[in-house]
């Protein structure tokens, strides 16, 4: 056993010092002259550039205070530590205000900043590598025209051996593809426009696919289920979890308005996309739609429990963990149903009933518990549905006995492995 664990040591650090050595080899890329005098730009080319940067949501991660737009400094936690979204608006000194075109082009296709940095992928650069040119430019027109900003870039948090940015060049060999996007001429032009969209800007593929150990795409898996801090993002494919199948109409009104008939309402990181998209050109979400639910519809139909109305059931007499159901009806009952009894349009507060609601189907139970915790909000300054967090009202053996007795009775699933886990990290966070 010891002589094992000496053995994978001596691996590990051999493994290292090959990457150190090849990615001194791969560093280096050349800082880009600064430009002094930004270019006039065309009003129609700004107004093209403020459509695809919501369809590209970089409001989402580079503006924090909505009186400070695209001054950077949020916190994005990835399993390799804390990167910080940087200032991109066009100030001389802590913004992109010298870069020129070509220098923003390069950020945008390659990673690489203005002064050869490489920039680590959580910056969606592997998606925006596949935009058209004349849409880099459009971007570039619109940042370049926003209010100049002054904020220095907060400095990041990874942990070892990832502090060290050209091991990202490794990264980017696996997982940069910089051929240019290719159409599929079998589909239709709308499809083909939703398919540009949504792989490219809208990155939808970047939660809704799973990641390998290096925190790349597995490709093999495309909108297979993926996550995003810390919550489940649905497979979109066959394998969709939700209970009702997606028509496409249905899904063009949720990712417009965040609510869709007999679905639940998008939640946690989905909220983003959702203030994003509804603020672009409704063709582009359409087409989002067309081409996502291409793969949507192939999900088998599924036969949910058909509960009318009433309320879900109690635990039966046999049911093998008895008195846990029991401690998860007893807090539905008082914590749940009196809102999610009757279905939506019961009365102003009335939501779905939870059969119906996608979490309780999930593989795993984390945006269950996240919902649970801290409820539904609307998104800061929009108006929408509303539900009361419960991360201080119920204790870990409540949350977790409701849980097992919503997927149970609810979804009629099989019981989450490591529910305990997820209960105890969301306390943690
Ligand atoms: C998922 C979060 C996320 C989204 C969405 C996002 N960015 Fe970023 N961006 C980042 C992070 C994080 C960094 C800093 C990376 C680093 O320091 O290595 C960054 C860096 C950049 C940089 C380099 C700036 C510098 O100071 O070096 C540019 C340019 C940029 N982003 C432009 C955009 C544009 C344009 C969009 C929308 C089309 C966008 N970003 C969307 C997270 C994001
Ligand atoms: C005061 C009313 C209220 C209470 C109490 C309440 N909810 Fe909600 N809940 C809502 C509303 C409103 C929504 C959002 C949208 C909707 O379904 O109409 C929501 C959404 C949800 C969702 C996402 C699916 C959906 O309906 O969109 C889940 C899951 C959920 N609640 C679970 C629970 C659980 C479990 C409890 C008990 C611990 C609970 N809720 C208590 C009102 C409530
Ligand atoms: C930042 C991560 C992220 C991005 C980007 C993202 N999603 Fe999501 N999405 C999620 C999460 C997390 C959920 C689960 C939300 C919940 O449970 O309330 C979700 C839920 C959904 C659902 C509901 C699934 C169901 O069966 O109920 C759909 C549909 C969806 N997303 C489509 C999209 C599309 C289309 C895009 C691209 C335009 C996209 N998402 C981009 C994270 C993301």
């Amino acid at each position: 056993m010891v002589k094992m664990r000496r053995h994978r040591w001596w691996l590990a650090l051999a493994a290292l010092a090959v990457l150190a050595l090849a990615a001194f080899l791969f560093m280096g890329r050349p800082a880009l002259e600064p430009q002094t005098a930004p270019p006039r730009f065309d009003a129609t080319l700004v107004a093209r550039g403020a459509n695809l940067s919501r369809l590209g949501m970089c409001a989402a991660c580079h503006t924090v205070d909505p009186a400070r737009p695209f001054a950077g400094g949020l916190a994005l936690k990835t399993p390799f530590g804390t990167v910080y979204s940087t200032n991109i608006t066009p100030d001389a000194q802590t913004g992109i205000g010298a870069w020129s075109e070509a220098a923003f082009t390069r950020a945008m296709r390659e990673g690489v900043a203005r002064d050869g940095r490489l920039l680590y992928p959580a910056f969606p650069y592997n998606h925006y590598t596949k935009l058209a040119q004349d849409d880099v430019r459009a971007l570039y027109a619109y940042f370049m025209t926003r209010p100049a900003l002054a904020a220095p870039a907060r400095e990041n948090r990874m942990h070892f051996p990832f502090n060290f940015r050209p091991l990202v060049a490794f990264w980017n060999l696996l997982y940069l593809d910089e051929s240019p996007w290719q159409g599929d001429p079998q589909q239709s032009p709308q499809w083909n426009r939703g398919a540009y969209v949504a792989n490219t800007l809208a990155h939808c593929t970047a939660c809704h696919t799973p990641r390998t150990a290096l925190g790349g795409p597995d490709l093999k898996r495309q909108l297979d289920g993926g996550d995003a801090e810390d919550w489940y993002a649905p497979a979109l494919n066959a394998n969709s979890p939700s209970p009702l199948p997606w028509t496409r109409e249905h899904l063009a009104a949720y990712l417009r308005t965040g609510i869709a008939p007999e679905h639940a309402v998008a939640g946690g990181p989905m909220q983003d996309v959702v203030v994003n998209l509804a603020q672009a050109d409704a063709r582009d979400v359409e087409a989002i739609a067309t081409y996502i639910h291409s793969f949507l519809k192939q999900a088998p139909a599924r036969t949910t429990p058909a509960r009318q109305a009433g309320s879900l059931p109690a635990p039966a007499e046999n049911d093998p963990d008895l008195a846990r159901m029991r401690l998860g009806y007893d807090t539905y009952m008082q914590a749940c149903a009196s809102c999610h009894d009757l279905g939506r349009g019961a009365s102003s507060g009335a939501a779905l009933q939870l059969h119906k609601a996608v979490a309780l189907y999930d593989p795993d139970p984390r945006s269950l518990v996240h919902i649970i915790r801290d409820g539904i909000e609307p998104p800061e300054g929009e108006t929408g549905r509303w539900m009361p967090g419960f991360a201080t009202v119920l204790n870990d053996a409540q949350l977790t006995a409701l849980a097992a007795y919503l997927r149970r009775y609810g979804a009629r699933g099989q019981p989450w492995e490591r529910l305990d886990d997820a209960v105890k990290k969301a306390r943690e966070q």
